[in-house]
């Protein structure tokens, strides 16, 4: 069980990718006790073990969590709940492209990434607010951060200078963009409350998203992809709350 000092964070989708090195940051500090989410936990395992080898002064535990799946985001609830009674930050991590790795059809691409990247997310906030609030009510300030992305920008898709336009990924573009608008749902209900909602874009990161998240492909370490997570967390890009926010400034809805 962590105990009061500490700061108990959920990160979904936490067993690779930016997930993993953002928990191992932060593990840095011994004030941090992460509930590394994992579907998998086979995955979730052999991340924890290898964040335990490393000797870390934080604490680390798996939470098994499937995003696509309500009973197991209540189930994850309900293990919080019982063993730590309360929850500080939550950061929606995990996601899918929805590109194919298959003959799947749009139809079930867009459905998918629809799922992982709005509906888990939603969802989870819903399921874990009674244990932020619980924070809230111990003097703190609750924190939620949706990870998404810049490909979500309506404005960045429309200007044709831009050179990313040719990536077209329209589920996931979508489900982001749709991510964006669930973060300015969060802060209006919470924002109220005192709680510190973000959409935070790492940008283009090394990580297991896509065959093109690769140094070679000019995608940066995953350790710089996660950093800027740790100041939102600690409360210093608090003036930017409610919104759509990457390593420096923001990005244009
Ligand atoms: N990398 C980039 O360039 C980049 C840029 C902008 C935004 N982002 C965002 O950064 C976040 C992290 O992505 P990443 O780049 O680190 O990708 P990643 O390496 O593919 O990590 C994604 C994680 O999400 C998990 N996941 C997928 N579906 C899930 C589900 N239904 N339930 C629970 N976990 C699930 C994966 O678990 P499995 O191992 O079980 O599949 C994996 O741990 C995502 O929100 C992504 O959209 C990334």
């Amino acid at each position: 069980m962590a105990s009061e000092e500490q700061t108990i964070v959920l990160i979904t989708g936490a067993n690779g990718g930016i997930g993993f090195e953002l928990a191992a940051q932060l593990l840095r500090d011994n004030k941090y006790y992460i509930l590394l989410g994992s579907r998998s936990i086979e995955k979730g395992e052999a991340a924890v073990k290898l964040l335990q080898e490393r000797e870390l002064p934080g604490k680390v535990e798996l939470l098994q969590i499937d995003v696509n799946d309500e009973n197991s985001i209540s189930d994850a609830g309900k293990m919080v709940e019982e063993k730590h009674g309360r929850l500080d930050a939550l950061i929606n991590n995990a996601a899918i492209t929805g590109e194919p790795q298959t003959s799947a059809s749009l139809s079930a691409r867009m459905t998918a990434a629809f799922l992982t990247n709005v509906t888990g997310p939603a969802i989870i906030v819903e399921t874990f607010a009674k244990l932020l609030e619980k924070s809230e009510k111990m003097g703190r300030t609750p924190r939620i951060i949706n990870v998404t992305s810049g490909a979500g920008s309506i404005g960045l898709r429309s200007d044709r200078t831009n050179p990313h336009q040719e990536m077209k990924v329209v589920p996931y573009r979508t489900s982001k963009a749709a991510l964006n608008m669930l973060t300015a749902c969060q802060d209006y209900e919470y924002g109220p409350k005192g709680w510190k909602v973000f959409c935070f874009c790492p940008g283009f990161t090394e990580s297991n998203l896509g065959p093109m998240n690769k140094v070679e492909h000019g995608a940066k370490p995953t350790s710089e992809g996660a950093k800027p997570m740790i100041a939102i967390l600690e409360g210093r890009r608090d003036e930017d709350h409610g919104g759509y926010l990457k390593a420096e400034g923001c990005w244009p809805w």
